[in-house]
């Protein structure tokens, strides 16, 4: 079966040719797909540069990205943003709920103003799954931090991603709304075949995935 996610000799470094800062050196995995796999490691190792390298938000010096089988690293904006709207839901650590919109236009709001209508049911269904189904109005300074994490989950999940990519979901949660969060992710990836890329701190967490990648100093060990 093809991978989900491939990285061949994936590096990455930052800053100027003649001075570059060396942040990911020649990595190398494939998640396939419905495989749940985790990114540990230490603070600064590279793990958020693998998730914005994965949804093509950074682009990698050298090697090869592939998702879905089609190479995104030297893709132009506009392809890229079509393979990540049609392959990838993103959950980043703060939740980036924008703070003018309620719940439930927060979780429309990727979508094409086609879809919005459309959708409204689905987000209002996924929501209600979260638990959040007396909260689709409220705006995001009206939802508690466990709360808001679950829209930005709705909005990563509304189009159906064949991959879903978290850095951190739980990183600013209490254990029992992390223990919420999880639950809700791992039922979702489980129940939609969907693989999930997540990077955790919690070594709890990571030990429920189906693997565990180590990364030390940009490189797996
Ligand atoms: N835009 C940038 N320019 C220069 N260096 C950067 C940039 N973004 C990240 N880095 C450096 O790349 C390294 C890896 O960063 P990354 O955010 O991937 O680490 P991380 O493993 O996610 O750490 P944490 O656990 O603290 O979130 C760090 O040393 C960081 O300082
Ligand atoms: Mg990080």
């Amino acid at each position: 079966m093809n991978a989900a996610i491939q990285f061949n000799n994936v590096s990455l470094s930052y800053g100027s040719k003649i001075d570059p800062v060396e942040v990911l050196k020649g990595i190398n995995f494939s998640v396939s797909s419905e495989e749940i796999v985790s990114i540990i490691g230490p603070s600064g190792s590279g793990k958020t540069s693998i998730i914005m390298l994965a949804s093509g938000l950074e682009t990698a010096t050298e090697g090869s990205i592939k998702i879905n089988s089609q190479e995104i690293v030297g893709l132009k904006e506009n392809k890229l943003s079509e393979v990540r709207r049609e392959n990838i839901g993103i959950v980043f650590q703060s939740f980036y709920l924008i703070p003018n919109l309620t719940a439930i236009e927060n979780v429309l709001l990727s979508l094409e103003a086609s879809q919005k209508y459309n959708q409204e049911q689905e987000a209002k269904k996924l929501l209600s799954e979260f638990g959040l189904s007396h909260r689709l109005g409220h705006l995001p300074s009206e939802l508690s931090g466990g709360e808001q994490q679950r829209v930005a989950i709705a909005r990563a999940l509304i189009n159906k991603p064949k991959i879903i990519l978290a850095d951190e979901p739980t990183g600013n949660l209490d254990s029992a709304n992390s223990q919420i969060m999880m639950d809700l992710l791992f039922d979702y990836t489980k129940k939609s075949k969907t693989s999930l890329v997540m990077v955790t701190h919690d070594n709890s967490i990571a030990e429920r995935c189906d693997r565990i990648i180590e990364i030390k100093d940009g490189q797996i060990v």
